[in-house]
């Protein structure tokens, strides 16, 4: 069923447990993402980040089938918007129906950040869409790694308060889109941050993060786990073995779906993982 990504991220700060936010950059991730937490029984997050909305074109047809599969699910999902630096592609995911989305300001001076997060916070409140906002950008996204940014446990309170945002996503050692999982994230930062701030926080560039160091995080409080990369690893390595072994194979279904069934059994063991205490 399609949830509102507020109420589902605060039952999981509640219980300390993750909550997995898998990256949709095809439909066909959707059905993976959702069979995955249907036989893990989690909730989960689909999300389109904005560049999978330029390479797609636009946000409606792979926005709507989303949602569709959403709201078909036996578990709780939300239907997220991810790293939106354009206010204006936040209002049309609003009114396509996504339950979430996050306003990615954290390249901009922090009072521009600040006012057009809390812009963002009152529209998007007014139809009861959860807010996301990042304070100290997490790096990589450019493909430079940069695992230094942090963000102070002060800032990060006094962020939430004056912009109302429902979960914040912090800078605490991962950077976006690492194929190795040798960040070492800063879990002391993590409790701080989580004890100063009464929001749900959310770790960006968590392929880079070992299990071990994701169960620790999510210990000190780290709460959505955001993850692209390293399914995308998965589903890759599998459509290339797959065509090494059949030369004649044309059908992408054939490749597609086999790719698939190893992202979905990857996505289920993250969410179990996430799901320990
Ligand atoms: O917003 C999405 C993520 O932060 C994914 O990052 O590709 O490094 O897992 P990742
Ligand atoms: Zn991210």
């Amino acid at each position: 069923m399609l949830t509102d990504l507020a109420s589902i991220a605060r039952a999981c700060q509640s219980e300390r447990t993750g909550l997995g936010a898998f990256n949709v950059i095809h439909l066909e991730n959707a059905m993976m993402f959702i069979d995955a937490a249907t036989r893990a029984g989690r909730p989960v997050v689909l999300q389109i980040s904005e560049n999978a909305v330029k390479y797609h074109g636009s946000l409606a047809p792979i926005g709507t089938g989303t949602l569709v599969a959403a709201r078909a699910a036996r578990v709780p999902v939300a239907v997220h918007l991810d790293h939106a630096e354009s206010v204006d592609l936040v209002r049309e995911a609003v009114e396509l129906g996504f339950t979430s989305v996050m306003y990615d300001g954290s390249k901009l001076p922090d009072d521009v950040n600040r006012a057009t997060t809390a812009e963002v916070v009152d529209f998007c409140h007014a139809t009861g869409v959860t807010v996301e906002a990042e304070l100290g950008e997490v790096g990589g996204k450019n493909g430079v790694h940069d695992p230094t940014a942090r963000t102070a446990p002060g800032d990060a309170a006094a962020f939430v308060a004056d912009t109302g945002v429902d979960l914040l996503a912090v800078a605490v050692g991962s950077s976006h889109a690492m194929v190795t999982r040798t960040a070492a994230l800063d879990t002391g930062l993590i409790r701080e941050i989580a004890d100063a701030t009464p929001v749900p926080l959310v770790l960006h560039g968590s392929s880079g993060v070992s299990d071990e160091g994701m169960s620790a995080a999510i210990r000190a409080g780290m709460v959505k786990i955001n993850v692209s990369t390293h399914l995308n690893k998965v589903f890759t390595g599998s459509v290339r073995q797959t065509l090494a072994e059949n030369p004649d194979m044309v059908d992408s279904r054939k490749w597609f779906a086999s790719a698939g069934k190893k992202v979905s059994a990857e996505a289920e063991r993250l969410l179990r993982l996430y799901a320990q205490q």
